[in-house]
């Protein structure tokens, strides 16, 4: 069977890492990758081994060879991309955050399933190993009973600029927030109750954020996003019987479980392109066809989508 060919939308940071994942994956290839200058496609094309390239993104959506296009942009571009490759008759993958609200993303969705196409946020973390391993320990129930989850992400010295600008997509809830949501609601079954939350703010956008979930089932998740501190990244889930701690939750590799009797089981997944997971899955999704992703579902973007709205609320009234 023929792969499935990737075109992928512009050239920033995130697009080599993605690129590795595709062409690690079984079913999926890269064909081509567009920049807004010629320049800059042709630059990346040529570091990258990808023969066909454009110097306008219209262009690539054009290509009748494309089957999926990969919407790595900056924050605020995403609707208008991901628009202009539904329209085209692509599939979609959408960088996280899929949009800056959730009317917007909601409308995203609508549209993917007006035009018949498959459309994702991008989400590595539901699909690494570590997080199956961990899902299975706590339905296991080897630390109890899921009472406490702590998130810390810290993200220090962000260099580029479109970070600090909020119409632009910027900020600490708009960077990493989705990460947290997404694994936590991953990992949590019950409905989200309550959320409530706090932000430093620079001259436009929140530089660090805290925010606190209360769980249906009385689960508390304590969160923290900071380009202001050093820190340690990392989830630690706590039980009436135990913990795991997995370090750099969204890109994790390693966890470790001490469970009741106090004994340690540590679990490592070496991949170099941990992206190679979640690209795998919709590879598969789109040969059978389906529209969303079971996991990374339209449900659960909205629900990140609305949970950054709220906390906006909060943090900028
Ligand atoms: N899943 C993950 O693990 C992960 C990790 C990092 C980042 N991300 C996400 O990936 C996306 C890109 O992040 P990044 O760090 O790669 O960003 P970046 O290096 O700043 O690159 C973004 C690219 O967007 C394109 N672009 C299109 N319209 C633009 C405009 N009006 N102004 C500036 N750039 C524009 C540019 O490509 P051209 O100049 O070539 O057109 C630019 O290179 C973000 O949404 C981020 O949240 C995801």
């Amino acid at each position: 069977m023929e792969k499935l060919r990737y075109g992928v939308m512009g050239t920033g940071r995130i697009v080599d890492r993605f690129v590795s994942a595709v062409r690690t994956s079984s079913e999926g290839e890269i064909y081509a990758i567009c920049s807004r200058t010629e320049e800059s496609a042709r630059k990346k094309a040529s570091e990258l081994h990808i023969t066909t390239w454009y110097g306008s993104y219209e262009e690539l959506v054009k290509d009748p060879m494309v089957d999926v296009v990969y919407v790595p942009t900056i924050n605020f571009m995403h609707k208008e991309h991901a628009l202009l490759a539904l329209a085209h008759g692509k599939h979609v993958v959408v960088e996280k955050p899929m949009t800056l609200t959730h009317e917007d993303t909601k409308e995203l969705f609508e549209e993917a399933e007006k035009r018949g196409r498959f459309i994702m946020e991008a989400q590595k973390s539901l699909f690494l190993p570590v997080t199956a391993k961990v899902k299975e320990w706590l339905e296991e129930g080897r630390i109890g009973k899921l009472n406490l989850m702590e998130y810390d992400i810290f993200v220090p010295d962000v260099s580029f600029q479109w970070f600090y600008h909020r119409d632009m997509g910027g900020g600490a809830l708009l960077g990493s927030g989705n990460y947290i949501f997404s694994h936590a609601l991953y990992l949590e079954k019950s409905d989200l109750t309550e959320l409530k939350g706090q932000a430093v703010l620079g001259d436009e956008v929140d530089l660090q954020c805290t925010f606190l979930m209360k769980f249906e089932d009385e689960v508390l998740a304590s969160c923290k996003i900071s380009t202001l501190a050093k820190g340690e990244s990392r989830c630690v889930l706590y039980g009436t019987e135990g913990k795991i701690y997995i370090k750099d939750f969204w890109k994790a590799r390693e966890a470790e479980l001490i469970d009741r009797s106090g004994e340690s089981e540590k679990i490592e997944f070496p991949e170099p392109f941990e992206m190679f997971y979640e690209v795998d899955h919709i590879n598969a999704c789109i040969r059978q066809g389906i529209l969303h992703s079971p996991v990374m579902d339209k449900e659960m973007s909205l629900s990140c989508a609305r949970y950054t709205d709220l906390l906006y609320e909060d943090y900028y009234r």
